[in-house]
Parts: structure tokens; sequence; C-alpha cells
């Protein structure tokens, strides 16, 4: 059983800390904040000590795994700090997305797990469904052929203003994750916005890439459509087969090329996912597994690197659109 520590206990940090205390292979021993009300609050909610400080947490407690669940400007710009003390430390860390909001911090960070010779991964929870799973193994077993291109879209509604890019470097994270996810890296990048009445960020985006291994994708994604309908699509396609994934776990649709019968998994009503959080129990799940089983940290699913890769996208989907350019990925 691994001893874990959630570094943050904002809602995302909470819900870390209720889903580290559900699962066999975790005890949550301590939580973190350096807002006292936060920290207390979750301490008597889980019925661990709190700390205030990241250091004394880490001196004191000495755990295996410590979550980081800051987020800070755009989202990101509170995760560098723990994160490297935790791995300095010597603890496995699971990040939350994006990695950094600058790719420098980011960078640091997995070069120090790499240093410390520890598993980081980056909290990319839509990739962690039986439906994903399932879609890649479709392809694996060569039922799409030669890659051609994939569309993948997501669209939210978060109306918080902290920086023109905070739409492109917070929410695509996940999807950038899942185009490489089923296409491999990219390689250029060319990226249109708009701001939706009343906003002053780039509240929508539209996102044209070339993976490496020659394939095409586009993306959309939006800040601005409240909730209900649903919020996630992703479609890839090759010369033998095309899937479709609605809302990460719901559906996957498999489209044969020139056979009029499709294949349709569906998410079931006995033992299938009840909702959006439980893609952070499988996330976690795969995490904590991954951790116990020794797996080598170049090997850990949704890693820093990946969560790292998925940044430089996004930074030059940005550079793109300031200059109106196809931007090639450094
Ligand atoms: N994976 C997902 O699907 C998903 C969904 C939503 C949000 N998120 C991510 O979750 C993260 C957290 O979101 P949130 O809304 O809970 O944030 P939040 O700002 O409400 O909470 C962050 C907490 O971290 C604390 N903190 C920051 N630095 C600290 C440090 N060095 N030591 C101790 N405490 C520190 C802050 O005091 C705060 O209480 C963000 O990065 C966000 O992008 C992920």
């Amino acid at each position: 059983m691994l001893r874990v520590c959630v570094i943050g206990l904002g809602p995302i940090g909470n819900r870390h800390a209720r889903l580290y205390q559900a699962d066999p292979l975790a005890e949550l021993v301590a939580v973190c904040d350096w807002d006292k009300a936060r920290a207390d609050k979750a301490a008597a909610t889980y019925g661990v000590p709190a700390y205030y400080d990241v250091q004394e947490m880490l001196e004191a407690v000495r755990p295996d795994v410590c979550s980081v669940a800051t987020g800070g400007h755009e989202y990101g710009s509170e995760h560098h700090l723990p994160t490297i003390q935790a791995l300095e430390f010597g603890c496995h860390v699971l990040g939350e997305k994006p990695i950094s909001n600058e790719i420098p911090q980011a960078e640091e960070m997995v070069a120090k797990a790499k240093e410390k010779g520890v598993c980081y991964g980056i909290n990319l929870n839509h990739r962690f469904t039986p439906a994903a799973l399932l879609a890649k193994r479709w392809q694996e077993e060569g039922r799409l052929g030669h890659l051609l291109f994939m569309n993948m879209s997501m669209w939210i509604m978060n109306p918080r203003e902290t920086s023109p890019y905070f739409q492109i470097k917070a929410l695509h994270p996940h999807t950038v994750d899942i185009m490489r996810y089923f296409c491999g890296d990219i390689e250029a990048v060319q990226c249109f916005a708009t701001k939706a009445p009343g906003r002053k960020i780039w509240s929508t985006a539209t996102f044209n890439m070339r993976f490496k291994n020659g394939a095409v994708g586009t993306l959309t994604g939006s800040y601005d459509i409240e909730r209900g309908h649903p919020m996630e699509r992703c479609e890839v396609a090759g010369t033998k087969g095309r899937f479709v994934i609605e809302d990460m776990y719901r559906e996957a649709t498999l489209y044969p090329a020139g056979d009029m019968e499709k294949r349709v998994y569906t998410n079931p009503i006995f033992g299938g996912m009840r909702d959006f959080e439980e893609t952070f129990a499988n996330r976690i799940h795969k995490f904590l597994e991954q951790v116990s089983a020794g797996v080598s940290p170049d090997e850990i699913d949704g890693s820093g690197a990946d969560g790292l890769a998925a940044q430089k996208v996004l930074a030059a989907a940005i550079e793109s659109l300031n200059n109106e350019t196809v931007v090639y990925v450094k």
C-alpha cells in the first residue's frame, strides 16, 4: 500500500484525496495547503493531519506518492514549487494539468523526476476510460489501417479571464494528449481563435495539426458553452476504418471502411463509469498500479513528458495565433 499526500486542497485536490481514500492501493496519510482553513477542513474530512508547508509535511510524513493539485495563474503557475520539492524528496508525483503554464518550469520538473529516478504522471484523465482503451486496441489490431486524420473537440464553460491564453493552455492539455495518444507526436500547428461576446480572452479556438507520422488533425475547443449536452468528441480515421468516441467514456463506435455494419461499445449501466469523476478514479488507480508494480518511470501512462509535449504544442499554437503562421513544435 502506498502512503499518499495531497498538496493543494481546492475542489480538485479534495477529489484526489477522496479517491485515494477509496483506492485499495493507497493510504492517504496527510494533506497540505498553505491556506490553513482549506487544509484544516480537508484534514477533518479525511481524518488525516493537516500541514501548511510542503517541506515540513514531507519530512514529517515521508510519503511514497504526492498528488500536486495546486492551481494559480492559467491554472498552472503553482505546480512547479511543490512538484520540485516532492520530487527532490524522492516521492513519485501525480500532478494536475497543465504540467505548468511555463515551458521552462515544465522542463525542469520533467528533468528533476528523471534525475531522481521517480515516476512523474500528469492527470491527463480523459484517456483513462474503457472506451479510449478499446479504441486504442482497435487501432493496435490494425482496424484503422494507415492513419489519415483525426478530429478532436472539447467544449465547456469556464468564465475565468486569467490571461488571454487561459483556454489554450488550461483546456487543451486534455485534447492534445488524446491526439498524441492516438496519433503520436505533433510536428506543426496553426491556430485561429475568437472571443465570445463580453470576453477578453481567446475563449474559443481551432487548431490545424500535422503529426510526425504524416497524419493530419484538427482540434476545436471552447470555454464558452454551458454544460449539459456532450462535451467531447474524438474521431480518428485510417484507410481501413474510423472510430468516434463520444464524451470520453459514453460510447465508442468503429466504422470499418467499406462495411455497412458498425461496432458500438456503450458504457454499461451495471459496472460502467458513472460520471466524469470516475475518469480521475481510473487515472489515479492506474498511477498507483504502475508505481506499485515498479513500472519504469519512462513507461508511466500520461507522464510528465507527455504533459510537457502537450504544452509545447500549445506554446506553438499561441505563437501561431499571434503571428498568423504555421509553427513547428520545438
Ligand atoms: N484533470 C481535470 O480534469 C481537471 C479539472 C479541473 C481542474 N483541474 C486542475 O486542477 C488544478 C486545481 O484546481 P482547483 O480549482 O482545485 O484550484 P484551487 O486554486 O481552488 O486550489 C489550489 C490550492 O492549492 C494551494 N496551494 C498552491 N500552492 C501551494 C503550495 N506550494 N503549498 C501548499 N498549498 C498550495 C492553494 O492555496 C489552493 O488552495 C488546476 O491546475 C486545474 O487545471 C484538472
